[in-house]
């Protein structure tokens, strides 16, 4: 049994339906990503961590590419339709099928209503920990429970309006309100929870005579209160339901993430010099004793082991990092990297698919890509495997304890025996025995006293 675990079932309607338009972009906006994952993806893994029973995902008209996401993401989840943008309180009816399943589940068990979240996929910051408490409200009794937040600037939300005790009356959406309602900074975020065995007798009693002319999901207060239910508002910290509606706020919402993901790994034992430098993306493992230094970018599937110095201006994606490893300053590693212990990786070196044994070096200069280099191997500066010969990519295999001289061409597929040497400025194409000299280059031809005779001619031509 886990933190999470909640004896009530779940369903989790995300709302995904919007175009997006401010966005001003070819994908939809929900696709946009957040510290390398995007906004509907973090939405789905919310879902998941408070452990949804059902999840159910609408999306708009042509939007495949959102089912798509979708799917890939959460195999389960069932995706539906909305055919025209009616409103928040049509888009959750879209999803009819999966609240009345729901319902007719929960009823089964005796659980009448069950729990059902409203979310959005453009409001990607939200913690588990605050659904949670939205959640507990439910347990309390309240047929709905309100995700608020108290906004430094109203302007757009609907208006949380209360009662003297602070209970939740109704919520007024800003187009709607009066003058006295604007005044209020009591906010709807958007999330919203009910425990309603009528829930869709509610949804379905919502009009649409409003300055908008939409269903307004947030009309459902009144209408389960007048059936007798209780409201409660459950307030969070604004910037976990900032909503993305264009690019400014985009980067804001990275920004805020950013700032707690860099705040929990410190917490966890990482040393950044600069963190406001470094970013973090939503899956990057970072172990303990790790330093960072300025100017670092994480992109998605980096693990680093515990003890790891990375120097400043690095690059990473996909990739793998020992512990005891020192990389940078200006090292890239690319998906497939995978460094093993004690690995030093220096300025201006990349590596690609290439997997490195425990002590092995490649210090300064260089290009490794697919292939495998063994343990204790010297790896020159200047040093690269020639992967691509325009159409397939080609291995390189360097053997345990082989030294490579500097500025050599390793041609691909090629392999270079356990403690063999290569000479500096070789171009390798053929295999090279382990322990064994391969050398590829011309003899150097040397003519004494040339450059002084040289310089003495053009002196005398002033
Ligand atoms: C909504 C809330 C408002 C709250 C605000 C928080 C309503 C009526 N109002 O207003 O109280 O303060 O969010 O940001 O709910 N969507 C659909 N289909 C639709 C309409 C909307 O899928 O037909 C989706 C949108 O893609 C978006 C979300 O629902 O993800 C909210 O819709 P939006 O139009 O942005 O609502 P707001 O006017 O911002
Ligand atoms: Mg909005």
């Amino acid at each position: 049994m886990t933190a999470n675990y909640h004896a009530t079932p779940l369903l989790a309607i995300v709302l995904a339906a919007g175009k997006g338009t401010r966005m001003k972009s070819a994908i939809p906006k929900v696709l946009h990503k957040v510290a390398g994952r995007s906004m509907l993806g973090h939405v789905l893994s919310l879902a998941a961590s408070v452990r949804a029973e059902k999840l159910a995902v609408v999306v708009g008209p042509d939007m495949d590419i959102v089912r798509a996401e979708t799917l890939k993401l959460a195999e389960a989840a069932e995706v539906y339709v909305q055919a025209n943008q009616a409103g928040t309180a049509d888009a959750v009816l879209a999803a009819r099928t999966a609240i009345a399943a729901h319902l007719a589940a929960c009823a089964a068990q005796g659980k009448p209503g069950g729990h059902c979240i409203v979310l959005y996929a453009d409001t990607p910051l939200i913690e588990t920990r605050t659904i949670v408490r939205l959640r507990h409200a439910l347990d309390d009794g309240a047929g709905v429970a309100v995700l608020g937040f108290h906004a430094k600037d109203p302007t757009g939300y609907g208006r949380l309006l209360t009662d003297a005790t602070g209970v939740l009356i109704a919520i007024r959406e800003e187009k709607d309100a009066s003058g006295a309602e604007r005044q209020v900074t009591l906010c709807n975020s958007g999330v919203m929870a009910f425990a309603l065995p009528d829930l869709l007798g509610v949804l379905d009693r919502i009009g649409n005579a409003n300055a908008k002319g939409e269903f307004y999901l947030t009309d459902a207060v009144e209408i389960a209160r007048a059936d007798g239910a209780t409201t409660q508002v459950v307030v969070c910290p604004e910037d976990e339901v900032l909503g993305v509606n264009a690019r400014d706020q985009l980067a804001v919402a990275e920004s805020i993430y950013q700032r707690r993901a860099r705040a929990r790994a410190m917490a966890d034992g990482v040393t950044m010099i600069a963190p406001e430098t470094v970013f973090l993306s939503f899956d990057t493992v970072l172990g303990r004793d790790v330093v960072i230094e300025p100017n670092v970018f994480f992109g998605p599937g980096v693990t680093v082991g515990d003890n790891v110095h990375i120097r400043a201006n690095c690059h990473f994606e996909g990739a793998k990092i020992g512990s005891g490893v020192k990389i940078g300053p200006y090292a890239r590693l690319r998906p497939g990297a995978n460094l093993g212990e004690d690995v030093h990786i220096g300025n201006f070196v990349e590596v690609k698919a290439v997997t490195m044994g425990a002590r092995s070096k490649a210090n300064h200069l260089a290009y490794l890509g697919d292939g495998s280099v063994g343990a204790d191997a010297n790896i020159g500066a200047g040093t690269i495997f020639c992967n691509y010969d325009g159409y397939r990519k080609n291995r390189t295999v360097v053997g345990d304890g082989a030294f490579v001289g500097s500025n050599s061409s390793l041609v691909a597929p090629v392999e270079i025996g356990a403690g063999a040497y290569i000479g500096s400025g070789s171009v390798i194409t053929k295999k090279v025995a382990p322990d064994s000299l391969a050398l590829e280059r011309s003899a150097q031809d040397e003519r004494p006293g040339w450059a002084a005779k040289f310089r003495a001619m053009m002196s005398r031509r002033g």
